[in-house]
């Protein structure tokens, strides 16, 4: 593609556009519901990690010399056996800590580990199935390295096992290939924040079994739970063959840009090739100081970030039920994020958010760009796939970094403005 600059730049660069989430980080507002920007982080605790990590370097610089340095592309075994734990005794991932401690992955944030999965395992035309809406931050890079997606439609209880079975069958006949990848997040999605029952995650887990397709098991919001949740995906997979288990530190600790993942061993060589090649590997200081985070203080920094999460979505729940016209909003458990739809077909938050909201101090994210822009759906009648379509009619509000009294002014004054645009 040739541009003004003469430059003959890469396809994708033509049909791919900046992340919306990206671009709305540039705004300053009063109002900040866009990004799933974490608002509390344990700032204290980490400045007294890098305290004492710097006495520690003073007195010993052939530790400061290793943890300034180059690493292993697939992170540092004392950080990998510290994560294993946690996975195994928290999250009751089912690997033995002291001799699988090396399926454990570090990655530039779990956006590197979603794209380098994406980038391992499919070819152009290669078919994935991820809920409908979804995170964009998969759905984008899974079209731009050619993947087909299929999307799912979803309920209050996240995407619907049965609709799984049936697009797997219709792709069958329809494309000639099974899908590779299933992509969910099982606990508060994003966008919606919806959480997968029990029943849910057993049955996608079977389905995957017997088509053979990778389940990316997206766990970013895991750690931020109002209430407990039904165990991971990834408990199932006792053999480490069919789920890939992505963590993050970023909502749980703070934004270091260092995801962790479990991976079936195949699927970690190739994955580690790729990041090989995209980074090389990631800071060691970084993978230090979060070492000491998670073998001391995440226990007691959660104690204290959750309530005041929960606070947040409480304030945001009530107002929206008390200021916003008519539509269905999610109910969270957990995570960033509420998704209102308005019950106006015709109403478009882009355009909402651009000549109203934003003038009015408030941003959010809206809804279109959590679904794919080019892909499919299943038809109403369950049985043929047709072109997807975005619901434009749709937000994503997040929670997590204003504070509760400004969520109530800020909402209702949405609310308000929603109203008196849709009557
Ligand atoms: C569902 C989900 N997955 C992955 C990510 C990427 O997280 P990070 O790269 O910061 O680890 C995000 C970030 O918001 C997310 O919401």
């Amino acid at each position: 593609m040739a541009n003004k600059t003469g430059y003959s730049f890469a396809t994708w660069t033509g049909f791919i556009e900046e992340s919306e989430i990206r671009s709305l980080l540039r705004y300053t507002v009063k109002y900040y519901f866009a990004g799933g920007k974490p608002g509390i982080i344990p700032t204290e605790i980490f400045a007294n990690i890098m305290k004492d990590l710097s006495e520690r370097y003073k007195a010993d610089p052939k530790l400061a010399l290793e943890d300034l340095n180059y690493g292993p592309t697939g992170g540092q075994s004392w950080f990998l056996k510290t994560l294993a734990k946690r996975l195994h005794d928290v999250r009751e991932v089912p690997i033995d800590c002291e001799t699988e401690w090396e399926c454990v992955t570090i990655t530039n944030g779990s956006q590197q580990a979603l794209y380098a999965l994406i980038d391992t395992m499919i070819d152009p035309g290669d078919i994935i199935i991820t809920p409908s809406p979804s995170y964009l931050g998969f759905l984008v890079p899974a079209v731009k390295l050619g993947g087909r997606i299929v999307t799912i439609p979803t309920d209050m209880n996240g995407i619907i096992p049965e609709y799984v079975e049936k697009a797997i069958l219709i792709s069958k006949r329809k494309f000639g290939k099974t899908p590779d990848i299933m992509y969910v997040v099982p606990d508060s999605d994003n966008p919606k924040g919806t959480t997968l029952p029990a029943s849910r995650r057993k049955k996608l887990y079977d389905i995957a079994e017997s088509h053979n397709i990778l389940i990316i098991e997206d766990s970013a919001y895991a750690e931020i739970q109002f209430k407990e949740n039904p165990k991971p995906i990834k408990t199932f997979d006792k053999d480490n063959k069919r789920v890939a288990y992505l963590g993050t530190t970023s909502k749980e600790a703070a934004v270091l840009r260092v995801g962790y993942s479990v991976l079936p061993v195949n699927v970690r060589e190739q994955v580690l090739k790729d990041k090989g090649y995209l980074d090389l590997c990631t800071s060691t200081l970084v993978q230090r100081i979060l070492d000491e985070y998670y073998k001391h203080h995440i226990d007691d920094a959660m104690k204290t970030a959750i309530p005041l999460y929960k606070a947040r979505y409480e304030a945001m729940a009530k107002a929206i039920d008390s200021s916003f016209p008519a539509g269905e909003r999610t109910d969270p458990t957990g995570g960033f994020f509420i998704w209102w739809q308005s019950e106006d077909k015709s109403f478009s938050s882009k355009v909402f958010m651009q000549d109203v909201a934003i003038p009015n101090d408030i941003i959010y994210v809206p809804g279109g760009p959590f679904y794919p822009i080019t892909g499919y759906k299943l038809n109403d009648g369950g049985n043929e796939l047709v072109p997807a379509r975005p619901e434009l009619n749709t937000m994503r509000i997040g929670y997590s970094y204003a504070e509760p009294e400004l969520i109530t002014e800020g909402i209702e004054r949405l609310g308000g403005l929603l109203s008196k645009a849709l009557g």
